[in-house]
């Protein structure tokens, strides 16, 4: 199927004062319609960076310098900023990890969700308000008609979060970005606001990249997955299949320091070294100093990134020679470790 979103080649840089971070750096990954893709990856790689890209609401010192962003055919990355509006939100929503930041502490939540509305889909006040009432109900805030007259501060963290789920339905995206979405709430509240996106994500058909460092997440929401390290994506492929038989020592490294494996104390590990900061970023691999695989070549040319078999695709010298299966079927496992979501 063709894909909704093709991202190809995107590289994103800040400018600072002690340098130029590269954040992205030739990142290639595509969403297809109605299908829920993971990004995953450490702090810092990158993540909430493209999503901002694809949105074009990049910080000010920030700039895409190379690369397109195909959104169903147009490229973004050239879009003039008064059509780059009307993808905002209405064709392309993004929910943010705070909840809080994301709603004016001044105003009531019918102020923030009706003009949206009726801006985006054409329509009469009244009728915006029955749309965002609806969406309420549907992300399960109770008495979201006598509700929507609240401010955001008598909401709960949860409650916050499931407003913003449903503005961003409202408007009726193609594509919804959800960026760690759930976060900044209780351990409890997480695992019923990613049940909501799950099954808003399903019931509407979106097509949804979910940013998220937690595995137990992707493996019970997303069917494809891409890793990120350091501003690229290092690996992709379907999100059973990566669990099943990572290719890249990164995305193995990941699985070791997931906290479900803790019982077998000998065999959880932390990912040694640090993220890589991305002003002078390593050369060549940029998880080299941190790979216990790695060899001279490594350290010096950036390894092409390959496809094979069914849709994978892994950026690693040494892919075809390593062996870096599981043994336990940690896709089950973390699909159905709902108390760690
Ligand atoms: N305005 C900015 N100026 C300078 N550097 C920035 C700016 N915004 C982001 N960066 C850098 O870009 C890189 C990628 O940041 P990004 O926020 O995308 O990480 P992330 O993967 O979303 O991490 P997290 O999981 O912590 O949210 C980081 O090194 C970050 O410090
Ligand atoms: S290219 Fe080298 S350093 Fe990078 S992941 Fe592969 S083996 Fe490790
Ligand atoms: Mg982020």
């Amino acid at each position: 199927m063709k894909p909704i979103l093709d991202v190809q080649e995107l590289s994103t840089y800040f400018y600072t004062e002690s340098g130029v971070v590269e954040a992205l750096d030739g990142v290639s990954f595509d969403v297809r319609p109605g299908e829920p893709v993971g990004v995953v990856g450490e702090s810092g790689c990158g993540k909430t960076v493209t999503g901002k890209s694809i949105l074009r609401i990049l910080d000010k010192n920030g700039s895409i310098v190379a690369g397109k962003i195909f959104y169903k055919g147009i490229n973004l990355v050239d879009l003039p900023d008064l059509q780059m509006r009307k993808i905002r939100g209405k064709e392309i929503s993004m929910i943010f990890q705070d909840p809080m930041t994301s709603l004016n502490p001044i105003f009531k939540v019918e102020d923030q969700m009706i003009e949206v509305i009726a801006l985006h889909r054409k329509c009469k006040k009244d009728e915006a308000r029955t749309l965002a009432i609806e969406s309420l109900e549907l992300v399960g805030i109770p008495e979201a008609e006598k509700r929507i007259i609240d401010y955001p501060h008598q909401f709960s963290g949860g409650m916050r979060q499931r407003i913003l789920i449903a503005r961003a339905l409202a408007l009726q995206p193609s594509l919804l970005i959800a960026d760690e979405p759930t976060t900044a709430l209780d351990v409890t509240i997480q695992a019923q606001v990613l049940e909501i996106i799950k099954e808003m994500q399903q019931r509407l058909g979106l097509a949804m990249m979910l940013i998220t460092h937690n595995l137990g997440v992707v493996a019970e929401i997303t069917k494809r997955v891409h890793i990120f390290y350091g501003g690229r994506v290092v690996e992709s492929g379907a999100t059973e299949d990566i669990f099943l038989d990572p290719r890249h020592p990164y995305t193995r490294a990941l699985f070791d320091s997931i906290p479900s494996l803790e019982k077998d104390k000998t065999r959880l590990e932390t990912i040694p070294g640090t993220v890589p900061r991305l002003i002078n970023p390593p050369k060549g691999c940029r998880f080299h100093p941190r790979c216990k695989y790695a060899t001279e070549v490594c350290s010096r040319i950036r390894p092409p990134e390959i496809t094979f078999g069914k849709e994978r695709r892994v950026a690693c010298h040494h892919f075809e020679e390593l062996d870096l299966h599981v043994e336990e079927d940690l896709f089950t496992k973390q699909a159905t470790a709902k108390e760690e979501v």
